[in-house]
């Protein structure tokens, strides 16, 4: 896939985001069958071996080289994570069709991704980091804004769009509380190319989701959300209920009220002088496990749909906003 025109042929202009426990081999196959792009981290594969099945199967169903339909994996460049090399080592072996890189450098993978004829998107959070992986040479910029699920932005995608969109002309994809058709269409109408879109796909039946956190979405709305960089050292968001569950518990008064209930869970965190927050292997699990994240597009959420039938109700509600519009 050697260019950026297989967004005009999607049925719809999104990517199901990468989440770590969340996303399996079946999320993505099924969005990229419905017609957007799905996508998985390779950290949720516990070990290599997994990882190349995970790889084989989503090949063997989506296709491979030009003919193959656009999927993508995430990737972890960080020599905090051991298995950045070899992670790469495989998606070389797969040749998946796009590459997201999250956290550092992106310049070795954009290098060894488009000798294959892929394309590499980064995930930035500000504008330093946009230049640094537009630099790199990056075919996509994902900007992860405010309000999203897992680690977020802090910026508003009015004030991003439109400083990135002056200095870059590739793809620009926006991430953060997106959770409907008319969002989809909103950060359209603001220059950007595609949405990316994280916890709306946490309540689908393809998902890995535990029943009890598929429910805490649906009850919860955008005042549930937690923000806070007490959990993995680095800003996330994170569903009240489930902070409460572990036996925190926040009042309405936000954050601030809590930092000392924080303070003691995360201090053994410390003491175990935090790694990377992506790898099920190892104890920093349970963040993400039993503390449940989910971004502030919770509130439109309702229903457990299949795959396909999120992706038609998305279609309407996209055809439904434009026809408001025009
Ligand atoms: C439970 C969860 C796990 C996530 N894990 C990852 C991950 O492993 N790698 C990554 O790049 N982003 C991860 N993210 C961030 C998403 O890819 C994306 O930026 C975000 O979901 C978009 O915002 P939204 O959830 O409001 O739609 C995660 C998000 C959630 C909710």
């Amino acid at each position: 896939m050697k260019n950026q025109n297989y967004i005009n042929h999607l049925r719809l202009p999104i990517i199901q985001s990468p989440m770590f426990i969340v996303s399996n081999a079946r999320l993505v196959i099924a969005s990229s069958k419905a017609g957007i792009v799905g996508s998985f981290p390779t950290a949720n594969s516990r070990t290599l071996e997994a990882l190349d099945q995970t790889f084989t199967e989503i090949t063997q169903a989506l296709g491979t080289g030009e003919e193959a339909l656009p999927w993508a994996v995430n990737i972890i460049i960080s020599k905090m994570y051991a298995r950045s090399n070899d992670d790469l080592e495989l998606i070389l072996k797969h040749k998946p069709p796009i590459v997201i890189t999250s956290l550092g450098n992106p310049a070795e993978v954009v290098k060894k991704v488009h000798e294959y004829g892929g394309l590499v998107y980064s995930d930035v959070i500000n504008l330093y980091h946009s230049k640094k992986a537009i630099s790199a040479g990056v075919d996509g910029l994902i900007l992860v804004c405010n309000g999203a699920g897992g680690h977020t932005g802090d910026l508003s995608p009015f004030a991003f769009v439109s400083e990135v969109r002056e200095i870059f002309d590739g793809t620009i994809i926006v991430g953060g509380s997106i959770s409907s058709g008319d969002s989809v269409l909103a950060i359209k109408a603001l220059g950007a190319d595609m949405a990316y879109m994280g916890t709306r796909f946490i309540a689908t039946k393809e998902s890995d989701a535990t029943e009890e956190y598929k429910q805490m979405i649906l009850d919860a709305s955008a005042t549930d959300i937690i923000k806070s960089n007490k959990i993995t050292g680095v800003n996330g968001n994170w569903l009240e209920q489930s902070l409460k569950n572990a036996g925190i518990s926040p009042n309405t008064g936000g954050i601030q009220s809590t930092l000392s209930d924080f303070k003691k869970m995360i201090m053994p965190l410390i003491k175990q002088k935090l790694k990377v927050d992506f790898d099920v292997s190892k104890a920093t699990a349970k963040r993400w496990r039993d503390i449940f994240s989910a971004g502030q597009g919770v509130g439109s959420i309702s229903n457990v749909p299949s795959v396909e039938d999120l992706v038609l109700e998305l279609e309407q509600q996209y055809a439904k906003s434009k026809s408001r519009i025009i």
